[in-house]
């Protein structure tokens, strides 16, 4: 495994890690996800569900949160992890507005997330490839 390949099974073994605690009573869908920033802190977040079932948090905005409570802003790299439906296999893609969430603070549209099942599946994306056409803060700059 090249030093790359070991940074970013880090971040798979602590999105593991995270999932594990997710609260995810209505879905059954347990989530978690890894965040390095450019720090080379990693901060995890799992999916926290409701019984009015709107109030649910996804595993990104719970990894970005801590990443903010530590006052860290920049990301680095992520992952994301959950078990691949029975029928197709394919690793858990983050809805549309934790693509915004992981925008907002990775700057770079080449930042990697990486989405992983846990059967050890991966498929790795740019935020860029995700989110084409991003609504950023220089949209709204006048000058
Ligand atoms: N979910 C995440 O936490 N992250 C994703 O990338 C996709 C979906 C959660 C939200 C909800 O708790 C459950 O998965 C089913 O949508």
């Amino acid at each position: 495994m090249t030093p790359k390949d070991d940074a970013m099974h880090e971040l798979r073994e602590g999105a593991l890690k995270a999932r594990a605690n997710a609260y995810a009573e209505e879905s059954g869908f347990l989530v978690g996800a890894a965040i390095r920033t450019v720090s080379g802190t990693v901060y995890l977040g799992c999916n926290v569900e409701n019984v009015a079932y709107p109030e649910g948090t996804c595993a990104e905005a719970g990894a970005i949160a801590a990443m903010c409570v530590a006052g860290d802003r920049v990301i680095e790299e992520v992952y994301v992890v959950a078990a691949s439906p029975a029928d197709n296999g394919i690793p858990v893609s983050p809805c549309g507005g934790c693509r915004q969430k992981i925008m907002e603070f990775a700057r770079d549209p080449e930042v990697k997330v990486t989405m992983g099942t846990t059967e050890g599946d991966e498929v790795t994306m740019t935020i860029g490839e995700l989110l084409p056409g991003a609504f950023t803060a220089g949209h709204m700059r006048t000058e």
